[in-house]
Parts: C-alpha cells; sequence; structure tokens
C-alpha cells in the first residue's frame, strides 16, 4: 500500500487494564509532538453517564443512548477513574452499538488530530483495546502493552488508595482479572494484538524502560535512527 507521506503519524496502544498505556502513551505524545486520545476515557464517560442517570450499563438501550449523546467538555471533572467506573465501562464496552457510536469520533481524531493542521503536532497517539485492530488498523506503529495481573494490580492498587485508603489489594486483583475476561471475550473487538503489533511486557520494567523500548520500537517503525540512551 502507498503511504501519503503527508497524513499524520498514528501510534495505536492497546492492552489490558493498569497495563501502563496511559502513562506510555502521554510520554510518547510528548516525545514525538502528537496529540493524544485516551480512548477508555469516552467509555468510562459512558459508564459514568448511565449510572448518574441512575441507569444500568447492562441496559443496551440507555448506554447507546449515552454514548450517542456523550459531551467529554467537563467529564474529568467527575470522578471516572474509580473501580465502580471501570467495571461500568467494560460492560457498556461489550455492547456493539455502544462501540459504533464511538467510533467515528476516535477515527476523525486519528485522521484530523488537533492542531495538525497548523504543524503544531505530528499525528496522534490513541490508547485502548482495539485501536490497532478496529479503530486504527492502519497506524504507522502498534504496540500492545502488557503485564502479569499480579503487577498490574498492584500498579492500579497504589493509584485507587491514594483516594479510597481501606481498599483490599485482593479486590483489585479481582476486579482486573473479570474485566480481562470481559474484555477479552466479547464478540465485537475483543482485546487482541493485531498480527503486526510488536509485544512489549512491562511486569518487571520500570517506566523509564517501558519508554525507551518503546521509542526503539516506534524509531525502527518510522526509519529513524535512535540516538543511544535518548529517552523522554
Ligand atoms: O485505565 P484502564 O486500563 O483501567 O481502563 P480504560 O482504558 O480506562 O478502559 C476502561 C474500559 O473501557 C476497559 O476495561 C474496556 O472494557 C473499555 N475499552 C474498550 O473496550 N475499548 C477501548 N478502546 C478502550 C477501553
Amino acid at each position: 500500500m502507498i503511504k501519503d507521506k503527508f497524513a499524520p503519524i498514528i501510534i495505536a496502544v492497546d492492552g489490558p487494564a493498569a497495563a501502563g498505556k496511559g502513562t506510555l502513551s502521554r510520554r510518547l505524545a510528548h516525545f514525538y509532538d502528537l496529540a493524544y486520545l485516551d480512548t477508555g476515557s469516552l467509555y468510562r464517560a459512558v459508564g459514568w453517564s448511565v449510572l448518574n442517570a441512575g441507569g444500568n450499563p447492562r441496559n443496551a438501550d440507555e448506554a447507546t443512548e449515552a454514548a450517542k449523546n456523550l459531551d467529554m467538555s467537563g467529564i474529568e471533572s467527575h470522578d471516572i477513574r474509580t473501580a465502580e467506573i471501570g467495571r461500568a465501562a467494560s460492560i457498556v464496552a461489550a455492547i456493539p452499538s455502544v462501540r459504533a457510536a464511538l467510533l467515528d469520533f476516535q477515527r476523525n481524531f486519528a485522521k484530523h488530530p488537533p492542531h495538525f493542521h497548523e504543524g503544531k503536532v505530528r499525528g496522534a497517539v490513541l490508547d485502548g483495546r482495539d485501536i490497532g485492530t478496529v479503530v486504527c488498523p492502519d497506524a504507522t506503529v502498534k504496540l500492545f502493552i502488557i503485564a502479569d495481573l499480579e503487577e498490574r494490580a498492584k500498579r492500579r492498587w497504589q493509584e485507587l488508595t491514594a483516594r479510597d485508603a481501606g481498599l483490599p489489594l485482593e479486590q483489585v486483583v479481582e476486579d482486573l482479572r473479570r474485566r480481562d475476561a470481559r474484555d477479552s471475550g466479547r464478540d465485537t473487538a475483543p482485546l487482541t494484538p493485531s498480527s503486526d503489533a510488536e509485544i512489549l511486557d512491562t511486569s518487571k520494567l520500570s517506566i523509564e524502560e517501558v519508554v525507551a523500548r518503546s521509542i526503539r520500537m516506534v524509531d525502527r517503525k518510522l526509519g529513524i535512527g535512535s540516538s543511544p540512551g535518548e529517552t523522554a
């Protein structure tokens, strides 16, 4: 396929919950001058919106209505990073009409990243579960970030206990286990690496090591010789 050299660079970062996609994606966006979209926040916002209206995330009509009317402005002022909203997000994310309602927004972000045409960014990083497989199958680079369940649960537990000091680690392990099963087992856009994705296991790596390795992978795909020891 002939690639348009003026098209935005797209980096797709997929993987299971709490594998470190968000931190890595922000660092890559900063390093390569790219816009960033955390697609999980869209599903979280739908889950929040259904619960906030007193609805049930399993109800396909309610969840689809919420996805169609999604207003992301101001959503971060609500607490969408809780375990409860994570659970609701993965329930609404298994409903095909919810995914369909959010697809155009994500594709449009990748095709026309904010400030791309003013030359302020060179493209976009999108992170999620199905970026490399469904949202941007032609992404310039695809990374699939994994880590052991126990390690991911420890990382997420550290984040969540900042707000909920009494939260037991076992509950976070169980929560992630269920979410992994739901995200990987659903029929529409299940969590699975694209056949051309680079897989990176972060279980035993520091953030700096994950960033440095990812930059080497991205540079290789972009045809750039990376300088030794260069990190974001
Ligand atoms: O931050 P964390 O890894 O816990 O999850 P997230 O990225 O905020 O995503 C929350 C939920 O949204 C996931 O468990 C998925 O079910 C769903 N999701 C999805 O299905 N597809 C995406 N592209 C992004 C998130």
